[in-house]
């Protein structure tokens, strides 16, 4: 099933969310759009796990052990995407980048701090997630991640980039939605609410900063390997969590 339809990132009401920018002719904008259609439906990201979480509750030991390696995955995900910034000089890039990563930092609290916030809730302690030793699967998106958007060139950066934020903006519903399951409140689940319409900005970030280079064959391969290798280690991710916390 397919949280979220392609629309939805084209058709946008709500002012504080990023509009897609114009692009160059239809062909770029149907090339895009038959990209996220793959992502939305990626085995990645409709995961057996996460459909499985969204209609049954996890008990209190595999909550712990899904969230803590989530925790993991995004652990300084927006220093990654930064760093994605030495790799242009040009400005539009450069603007999408910094509007993705201010929502990430400079609210009055970090997203960080509100992921935190939902897992102390959950009785998840600081401790505990000091402590964690993450799975081998978890530390390779985590570095698979900052690999993807540190090295050269900015196409396979920004092909990680549009497969993470369109991804991330389908995943704040299925958690939302397995939250809400669960019977827990909006103050718990507040970080995923909030990241809705958040991600599709992002994604719409990515969308923008990526469109004038996919002109040539060799920008839209270099794009198509970075959404590959970011959902080739999301998805070898949520089968290592789905073996720890369903077995
Ligand atoms: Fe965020
Ligand atoms: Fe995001």
């Amino acid at each position: 099933m397919t949280a979220l339809q392609v629309q939805e990132f084209e058709k946008i009401q709500d002012p504080n969310v990023r509009q897609r920018l114009d692009v160059d002719g239809p062909e770029i904008k149907d090339y895009l759009n038959g990209k996220m259609e793959y992502i939305l439906n990626h085995r990645a990201v409709q995961h057996p796990l996460l459909n499985y979480y969204r209609k049954n509750a996890f008990t209190k030991e595999q909550e712990k052990k899904f969230y803590l390696e989530t925790w993991y995955y995004f652990k300084n995900e927006p220093f990654y995407i930064t760093s994605m910034a030495v790799n242009t000089r040009d400005y539009k890039v450069l603007k999408e980048i910094i509007l993705n990563v201010y929502d990430e930092v400079a609210g009055k609290v970090t997203h960080e701090t509100l992921f935190r916030e939902q897992l102390n809730a959950m009785g998840i302690t600081d401790e505990e997630i000091a402590n964690h030793q993450c799975l081998p699967s978890t530390t390779a998106i985590n570095k698979g991640a900052e690999k993807l958007y540190c090295e050269p060139p900015i196409e396979r950066n920004l092909g990680a980039f549009y497969a993470d934020e369109t991804m991330s903006a389908v995943l704040s519903t299925q958690f939302n939605d397995a939250l809400l399951n669960q019977g827990y409140d909006k103050n718990v689940r507040k970080h995923w609410i909030m990241h809705v319409n958040v991600e599709i900005s992002h994604s719409n970030n990515a969308f923008n900063a990526i469109a004038p280079y996919l002109v040539n064959q060799e920008g839209r391969d270099l794009f198509e390997e970075g959404i590959n290798t970011y959902l080739q280690l999301l998805e070898t991710y949520w089968d290592g969590v789905d073996a720890i916390v369903r077995g």
